[in-house]
């Protein structure tokens, strides 16, 4: 059987500006050959802190932003291979959940326009009653009342707002959400609600969630399977709970470690300054088990279904 969404070496880099009028543009690499495979009504969390490549990814995964390499293949089709109408087609099968509840959502259209606009972009067929029907459906799923439809954005909650942007991206029934962030910005009691609803749209829709967040306990919550991001290279991949019980990258220790506990709150130590010339593992500067190996050979991902990419798992 084929998975749903396979991502095969992926290679994004930036350019960044030039430092000198004449000197050449210096590039980032943020995504250094990213692997992942997800089997359908199946759910993966990205985890990493800060800067590590994780929208870069979801952007990526969505075929908004383009790699230098590598392909993205949903349900058979190669993304960066179709053509425009095909991709339009293939639209239809992956939406986006994002961060911003307030900023994410059109202010000046009424709530049941919002909703509708995958459904009029994507399938011009619909007739206007099929397409208020399931605007009815689909509000009704995620919890809202039906008058929501005639309403704005701004006359619901942080939340709610989260419900209506979840309610667009599944109105196309797509097999694949890529969620990026989606419960950041809610207040915790409000998170679990969102994530609760996540959960249980997951089973009944059947869709797969390739969830992102920096979060760990929110990943923690709803995924079945975790891939840890460090400064773009997969370092600990496996199922959810597995991973968290018995973490193999030193990297994924310290990010369990950091999760804030009641009056002990801790940080991860600050990044190594450049990776310039980095020829080693890219944890290195880091590493409480660091050893002379690891400066000079880059480790590579252990095969298995809990894999690490360290040359001394713990
Ligand atoms: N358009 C761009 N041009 C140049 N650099 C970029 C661009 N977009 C992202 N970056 C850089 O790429 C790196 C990864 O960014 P990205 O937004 O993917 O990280 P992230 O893991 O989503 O971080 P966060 O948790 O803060 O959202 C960062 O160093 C960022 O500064
Ligand atoms: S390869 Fe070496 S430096 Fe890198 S995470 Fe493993 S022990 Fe640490
Ligand atoms: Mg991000």
């Amino acid at each position: 059987m084929t998975a749903l969404l396979q991502v095969e070496n992926l290679v994004r880099r930036y350019t960044l500006p030039r430092p000198r009028l004449f000197a050449a543009a210096p590039m980032l690499t943020v995504l250094h050959g990213i692997d992942l495979q997800m089997p359908r009504g199946g759910s993966l969390g990205i985890v990493g802190e800060s800067g590590s490549g994780k929208s870069t990814l979801a952007r990526t995964v969505l075929a908004l932003d383009r790699p230098q390499a590598g392909r993205v293949v949903l349900d058979g089709n190669d993304l960066f291979a179709l053509s425009r109408p095909e991709l339009r087609a293939a639209r239809r099968h992956i939406q986006a959940v994002f961060q911003d509840p307030y900023g994410s959502l059109d202010p000046r259209l009424r709530v049941g326009r919002i909703v509708a606009e995958p459904v009029a972009a994507l399938e011009p067929g619909a007739g206007t009653a099929a397409r208020r029907e399931r605007v009815a459906a689909i509000l009704n799923a995620v919890g809202l009342p039906g008058h929501a439809a005639e309403r704005y954005p701004h006359e619901f909650s942080g939340g709610q707002r989260q419900r209506i942007a979840i309610a667009r991206a599944l109105i196309t029934r797509p097999a694949l959400v890529v969620a990026d962030e989606p419960v950041s910005a809610l207040d915790v009691s409000v998170q679990a609600q969102v994530l609760a609803l996540m959960r249980d749209l997951q089973a009944s829709f059947g869709l797969a969630w390739l969830f992102i967040s920096h979060d760990l306990s929110v990943v923690r919550g709803i995924t079945a399977q975790v891939a840890v991001l460090y400064r773009g290279r997969i370092v600990e991949q496996g199922a959810t709970a597995e991973v968290f019980a018995r973490p193999m990258h030193p990297y994924t220790r310290a990010l369990i470690d950091a999760v804030p506990r009641i009056g002990r709150p801790r940080a991860l130590p600050p990044p190594p300054p450049a990776e310039a010339a980095l020829r080693g593992c890219a944890y290195a500067a880091r590493c409480p088990q660091r050893q002379a190996r690891c400066l000079t050979e880059p480790p590579a991902l252990s095969a298995g279904d809990h894999a690490a990419a360290c040359h001394f798992p713990l």
